[in-house]
């Protein structure tokens, strides 16, 4: 069959295949526990489901203006006055089908073959996809000393005359490391010197545990004007628990938002009216439940920690942000994607391996779910992996007893 170099070049979303796999092992009735999701599992905000209703109801459903709806494009620029303190205008702000398609189609205005774009790993699994897909070259950098918390020296280090963009996700999808304001800082204020567009995925900034605040790029941005190649992406998806609507946005320079609309106009015609309508719904509704979903990925960070730190060989980083672990288990197996599967055959439990996010060893495990899907998830992980574990172990009446050390 003959298909495009791009696309053989392209991998599958695991995450989403994961998803997949889960809904059909639930489907043939069997227990499993999905420790690898990407979404919230509260209930999308009343004021979203009342607006998309009501323009149902309209009969209406009509194409927008490609760069969304003046409506949302409303709510988000107070949205980003009241979250960070900026005020732009709405040829500032491009409403898209997802966080993700608006870091895509910003990759597509600005990148051209062969330019360099810059994240540090462990990275959002789409990042090297996408930069691909604009035939240019992903350039993922380990901080370098291991830890999930890169200086700009190692960003630094990567830069050369191909580099056109870094890309910045803070709280960080799969290691929940919430960046220190010191670095984004530095980050920002290196990108604008070296005149380097910086896309900011903020998709999960208030979604943040303890002490710790968002950080605000524009505070230390000294470039306002036409030529800031500063990209701020945000959306409904997470925080409002609305990934299945699909909006996200970007807000960027007036000629990097008219490119993105260009590019999009093509692609889609902008996202549906449907989805925009309960955007505006919940950005405009009662805040209440960000703040309750927090408390409770922060209670249920809370839950999975202890039970990590119980697992002996498993090394673990408190996360302050989002909602996963990124946690070793190398001293079990290496190889990632030979551990998540065997907890997929031996105990039905689903994780990502850490290998899809650039490194091996570890497997990204969501507390989005329910304690109860975290406690007995890991519970069936130990039994699975730790020789000091019980060796027998109860999925629902069916009693396991450990064969293999
Ligand atoms: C870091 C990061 N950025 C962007 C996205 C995309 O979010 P959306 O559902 O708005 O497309 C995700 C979703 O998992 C993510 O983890």
């Amino acid at each position: 069959m003959s298909i495009s170099q791009i696309s053989k070049t392209i991998g599958s979303s695991l995450t989403l295949a994961l998803n997949e796999k889960a809904a059909i092992l639930r489907k043939k009735g069997e227990p499993v526990i999905h420790l690898g999701g990407g979404e919230p599992k509260s209930k999308a905000p009343m004021g979203a489901v009342t607006a998309a209703s009501d323009h149902l109801n309209t009969r209406e459903i009509r194409y927008t203006p490609a760069g969304g709806i003046p409506q949302l494009k409303k709510a988000i620029i107070r949205y980003t006055e009241e979250n960070y303190n900026r005020l732009v205008t709405p040829k500032n702000v491009i409403v898209s089908g997802g966080a993700k398609q608006a870091i895509m189609i910003a990759l597509q205005a600005i990148l051209n073959p062969r330019e360099e774009v810059i994240f540090p790993a462990p990275y959002w699994v789409s990042y090297p996809e996408m930069v691909k897909l604009c035939h240019a070259v992903p350039v993922p950098v380990l901080a370098e000393d291991g830890s999930f918390y890169p200086r700009v020296q190692d960003i630094e280090s990567r830069v050369n005359s191909f580099t056109k963009a870094v890309i910045i996700n803070s709280p960080n999808n799969p290691t929940g490391a919430v960046y220190s304001a010191e670095f984004i800082s530095d980050i920002v204020q290196f990108c604008e010197k070296r005149n380097i567009y910086l896309i900011m995925d903020d998709i999960y900034h208030r979604l943040i545990f303890g002490d710790k605040k968002p950080v605000n790029c524009y505070e230390y941005a000294t470039d306002f004007s036409e030529n800031s190649k500063l990209i701020l992406v945000n959306g409904v998806s997470k925080q409002y628990a609305m990934t299945g609507f699909r909006i996200g946005w970007a807000i960027g320079s007036k000629t990097v938002i008219q490119a993105m609309t260009n590019i999009q106009a093509h692609q889609t015609s902008g996202t549906s009216v449907i989805s925009q309508k309960a955007a505006v719904g919940a950005l405009n509704g009662s805040q209440s439940c960000i703040e309750d979903l927090r408390v409770t990925l922060e209670n249920n960070r809370n839950v999975m920690l202890d039970h990590l730190n119980s697992f002996q060989g498993v090394k673990v980083c408190k996360p302050d942000g989002a909602f996963y672990f990124f946690a070793d288990f190398s001293a079990y197996e290496k190889d990632s994607l030979k551990i998540s599967q065997l907890l997929i055959e031996k105990v039905q439990v689903l994780t990502v391996p850490g290998i899809v996010f650039g490194m091996d060893g570890y497997l990204r495990l969501s507390y989005c779910g329910s304690v109860k899907d975290i406690t007995e998830g890991i519970t069936r992980m130990k039994w699975a992996l730790d020789p000091h574990a019980p060796s027998d172990l109860y999925i629902g009446d069916r009693k396991l007893v450990r064969d293999w050390t």
